[in-house]
């Protein structure tokens, strides 16, 4: 049996195992999906040992994908501007690829029905999680999008850090007073405390879709608070989920699994 495994700090609530083995069985391929929780100063030696295992592949998440794109020996070129890696191939060379933005791409237009293309488009939070997303998200060619952040200064400079890709732009979170977006994506881990940013209700344009990238049994704080402000539809993050891993087994298995069956197992599973 093959050999993959995703590497996080802490990774013991990691779907991706259970989402790799669903896929596994879809496609008939025979592999072996594990998890590894290298200490956080341990990750290239924890890859290194895992290649000397014969590992195939890897999924890298929080706090190891930036140390995941310093390692690799070559990137492809969405990871190269994600500064983030969360997909490992292990071959002769290390490669790594980034397929979050994919997997939130995806998620929207293949299963939500919503395509980016023309529309004013909002990004909250200019963290690794922001990054990650920014160029995938360009080269759908919005008609503008704007990266927000509680701290003005961090969606400046990411901003520019992508606009020769589209039209980008970063400001605070009190600019976005009277503005409409009609796509907004919480890219920020405030949910992670319960917290949601404080953001103006005009934010959200009619018919608009609240997207948050985080996921939880119950709806998010960010996507309640969007439902009370008017968002047509809401989605948690737990379908980029499972989008980002299809693209991964995908690279790794040269297969496409299908995802919608493996995103409502999800669902069931987690429903308290
Ligand atoms: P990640 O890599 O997971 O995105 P990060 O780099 O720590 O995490 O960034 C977290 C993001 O969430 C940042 O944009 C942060 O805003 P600041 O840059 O101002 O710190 C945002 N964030 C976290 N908690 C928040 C809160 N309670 N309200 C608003 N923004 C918050």
């Amino acid at each position: 049996m093959d050999l993959y495994a995703v590497f996080g700090h802490p990774v013991g609530h990691s779907l991706s195992p259970r989402i790799h083995r669903l896929f596994a069985e879809e496609t008939a391929q025979q592999i072996e999906y594990e998890r590894r929780e290298p200490p956080l100063e341990g990750f290239a030696d924890a890859i290194q040992a895992f290649r000397e295992e014969g590992g195939h592949g890897a999924n890298v998440t929080v706090p190891f994908k930036e140390q995941a794109w310093s390692l690799a020996e070559q990137r492809s070129e969405r990871a190269e501007r994600a500064g983030a890696v969360n997909t490992l191939v292990c071959g002769d060379i290390l490669y790594g690829d980034n397929t979050d933005g994919e997997g939130l791409i995806n998620d929207l237009r293949n299963n939500l029905g919503v395509g980016l293309a023309g529309k004013r488009l909002l990004v909250i939070g200019a963290g690794g999680g922001a990054r990650g997303v920014l160029g995938p998200l360009l080269v759908e060619q919005p008609a503008s999008l704007i990266i927000a952040n509680r701290t003005a200064d961090k969606a400046r400079v990411l901003a520019k850090a992508f606009d020769d890709i589209g039209s980008v732009d970063g400001c605070g979170l009190d600019a976005l007073e009277g503005e409409r977006f009609e796509v907004v994506i919480n890219a920020t881990s405030s949910g992670l405390d319960g917290d949601v940013p404080t953001l103006p209700a005009s934010i959200v344009a009619e018919g608009a879709t609240a997207y948050d990238m985080f996921y939880s049994a119950e709806p998010t704080p960010f996507l309640r608070w969007a439902e009370a402000n008017g968002a047509f539809r809401t989605r948690d993050g737990l379908g980029m989920l499972v989008e980002q891993a299809a693209a991964s087994f995908e690279l790794w298995r040269r297969i496409r699994p299908s995802t919608e069956p493996v995103i409502e197992a999800l669902r069931h599973d987690t429903r308290p």
